[in-house]
C-alpha cells in the first residue's frame, strides 16, 4: 500500500458480506460463513461492524454485538498484505467510538493466547486481561484470553 493510499473507515453494509466472508477464511481457522455474515450485516439488531475499504475493497473489519451496556467483539481482521499500517487501529478506534457513542460502556472479546499481535492491539486500546479459558479453541485446544475495556469512567478514547 502507497503511503498517500486513503484508506476509508466505514460502516459495514450487506454488500460486504462476500468480502468478509473471503479475510475470514484467509485469517481465521473457523471462518464465520457468507451466510452468517449476511445475517449480521442486514438483520441482527445487536451486531455494529466497521470496515476499512481501499481502492474499492474490504481489506479489513471488526464487528461487535452490543449486549445491554456492553460491546462483545466478535471478529477484527485485517488482509495479511494491509497489516501493520495502523488500519486495525483504525477500526477499533471507529468501532469503540461508534458503540461508546450508542450508550456501551464496557468492551470484551476473547483471543488465542498465542496471538501476541491482537492481544498489543488490544492493549493499546486499554483493554487488559481478566482471565483465561483453558482449551477454548477447538482446533488445536490453545487457551482463549478474555480481555476487558472499561469505559465508564472516561472522556474519551485519549488516542
Ligand atoms: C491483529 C490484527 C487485526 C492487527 O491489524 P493491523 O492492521 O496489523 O494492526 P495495526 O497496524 O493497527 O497495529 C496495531 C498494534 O498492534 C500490534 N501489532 C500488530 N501486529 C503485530 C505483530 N505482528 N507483532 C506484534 N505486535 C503487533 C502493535 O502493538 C501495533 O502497534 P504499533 O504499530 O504502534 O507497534 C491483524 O494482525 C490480523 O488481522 N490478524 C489475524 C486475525 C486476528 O488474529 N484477529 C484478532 C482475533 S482476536
Amino acid at each position: 500500500m502507497a503511503e498517500t493510499t486513503e484508506v476509508i473507515i466505514r460502516r459495514g453494509v450487506v454488500s460486504d458480506a462476500a468480502d468478509i466472508a473471503a479475510l475470514e477464511v484467509i485469517c481465521f481457522a473457523d471462518p464465520w460463513s457468507e451466510e452468517s455474515l449476511v445475517y449480521e450485516l442486514s438483520e441482527n439488531p445487536r451486531a455494529v461492524y466497521v470496515v476499512a475499504e481501499v481502492e474499492g475493497h474490504v481489506v479489513g473489519y471488526a464487528g461487535v454485538w452490543g449486549i445491554v451496556d456492553e460491546g462483545h467483539i466478535t471478529n477484527v481482521a485485517v488482509s495479511p498484505d494491509y497489516r501493520r499500517k495502523n488500519i486495525g487501529s483504525l477500526l477499533i478506534y471507529h468501532m469503540l467510538k461508534a458503540t461508546m457513542q450508542a450508550g456501551l460502556v464496557r468492551h470484551t472479546l476473547e483471543v488465542r493466547a498465542g496471538n501476541v499481535a491482537a492481544q498489543a492491539l488490544y492493549r493499546k486500546f486499554g483493554f487488559t486481561e481478566a482471565g483465561v479459558r483453558k482449551g477454548y479453541y477447538a482446533d488445536n485446544g490453545e487457551d482463549a484470553i478474555i480481555m476487558w475495556r472499561d469505559s465508564e469512567n472516561e472522556e474519551g478514547l485519549g488516542c
